[in-house]
C-alpha cells in the first residue's frame, strides 16, 4: 500500500524537491531547490525542518554543489550554518562530503532514514500498551524525516499493530508544528487525535488522561541529555511529577558523542516575529523585546527510555553512541 504521506525530500534530476511545510496544512506544495543558496533559504525559513529531514537536506545540499559546480567546502559550511541545534544536519553534510559519489550518498541517506524509522517505530510500539493515550510535542513525524517519523513513527507502528493508540497533539507555539503538521499527518493516517494548547498538558496529566509521552530529538549529548523543541523539558518535569513514562525516539544519527552534555548543545535563537506576531498580525506592543529560543534541553535523568533503530534502552550509557 502506498504511503498516505509523500516523501518530505527527494533528489530528482539534479535538483532537490521538498514538501513546502510553510504552506501546510492548507496546501501540499512542492518546492524545488536548484542551488545551495535556495536550499539554505528553504532550511532557514523552515520549508523543510525536523532533525532527520535536515540530515537529508544537508546531504542533498552537498550533492547539489557537486552537480552545479559550486565550491563544495563552502556549500558545506553554509548549509551547516543555517540551523545550529539538530546534529543530523552536520552529520548529513559530513557523510556526503566524505563520499566518492555525493549524489548516490545523499540518496542512500534518504532511503536509510525511512528504513531506520520503521525499525525504530516497531521497537517503540512495544512500549505502548493497548489503547494508550500518548502526548507528543512539535512534529517528529514523516514531515520531520524523509518518511514514517520517529516519535510519530512509534505511534504509527502501534496503530499498524492494532494497539489502538490515540494522541494528544500539543499545538507547539510559536511555529505550531503540532497544530499544522502533526495534526495533518495523523488525519492522513487515520489515527485518532485531539489538538491541545501547550499549556493544557499539565492539566491533562493531573487528570490521569496521559499514559505516555513520546517526543523526538534534535541532538542527544554523550551523557544522554536531549535537545528538542522548546517545551519538551517542561513536559519531562511534569511527566516525572505525575509518574508518566517519558520516551525519546530518535535515530542513531541524532546521537552526538562529540558533545559531552546538554549544556554544550547550541540552542537556536529565532526571529522575534515568530512570537510577536500571529498569522502575520502583530500581537505584542511595538518595541516589545522577545527571547525566542527554539529548543530546550531535557536532562537524561528525566528520560524513561530512548528508542533508536537499534532498540530501546533506559540508561544513556547503553545508547549505541
Ligand atoms: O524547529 P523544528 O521544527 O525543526 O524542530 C523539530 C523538533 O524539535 C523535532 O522534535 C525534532 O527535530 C525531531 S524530528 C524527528
Amino acid at each position: 500500500m502506498s504511503d498516505p504521506i509523500p516523501p518530505t525530500i527527494e533528489w530528482q534530476d539534479g535538483s532537490v524537491r521538498l514538501i513546502d511545510q510553510r504552506r501546510l496544512p492548507d496546501e501540499l506544495a512542492i518546492l524545488e531547490c536548484r542551488s545551495v543558496g535556495e536550499l539554505c533559504e528553504a532550511i532557514r525559513t523552515m520549508a523543510v525542518r525536523g532533525a532527520p529531514a535536515l540530515g537529508a537536506a544537508g546531504a542533498m545540499g552537498v550533492a547539489l554543489a557537486s552537480v552545479t559546480g559550486e565550491p563544495v567546502e563552502d556549500a558545506a559550511r553554509r548549509l551547516k550554518a543555517t540551523r545550529p541545534t539538530a546534529i543530523n544536519l552536520a552529520w548529513g553534510v559530513d557523510r556526503t562530503l566524505a563520499a566518492s559519489d555525493p549524489v548516490a550518498e545523499a540518496q542512500r541517506i534518504a532511503a536509510e532514514d525511512v528504513a531506520c524509522n520503521r525499525q525504530l517505530g516497531a521497537h517503540g510500539a512495544e512500549l505502548l500498551p493497548h489503547g494508550s493515550r500518548v502526548l507528543t510535542h512539535c512534529n517528529a513525524g514523516s514531515l520531520a524525516c524523509v518518511g514514517y517519523g520517529t516519535a510519530l513513527g512509534v505511534i504509527r507502528a502501534a496503530h499498524e499493530q492494532g494497539r489502538g493508540p490515540s494522541v494528544w497533539v500539543d499545538e507547539t507555539r510559536p511555529v505550531l508544528q503540532g497544530a499544522r503538521l502533526t495534526a495533518w499527518e495523523l488525519s492522513r493516517l487515520g489515527i485518532p487525535f485531539r489538538l491541545v494548547a501547550d499549556a493544557m498538558a499539565a492539566g491533562l496529566m493531573a487528570a490521569g488522561e496521559v499514559d505516555a509521552i513520546v517526543v523526538g530529538a534534535d541532538r542527544i549529548a554523550a551523557n544522554g541529555d536531549v535537545a528538542n523543541k522548546v517545551g519538551t523539558y517542561g513536559l519531562a518535569v511534569l511527566a516525572q511529577h505525575h509518574n508518566i513514562p517519558f520516551y525519546v525516539a530518535a535515530p542513531v544519527s541524532t546521537l552526538d558523542r562529540e558533545t559531552p552534555t546538554g549544556d554544550d548543545i547550541p540552542v537556536e535563537r529565532r526571529a522575534a516575529d515568530e512570537l510577536a506576531e500571529l498569522a502575520g498580525r502583530r500581537i505584542a506592543p511595538a518595541g516589545t523585546e522577545v527571547e525566542n529560543r527554539a529548543f530546550d534541553v531535557t536532562p537524561a535523568e528525566l528520560v524513561t527510555a530512548y528508542v533508536t533503530e537499534e532498540g530501546v534502552v533506559s540508561r544513556p550509557g547503553d545508547l549505541p553512541i
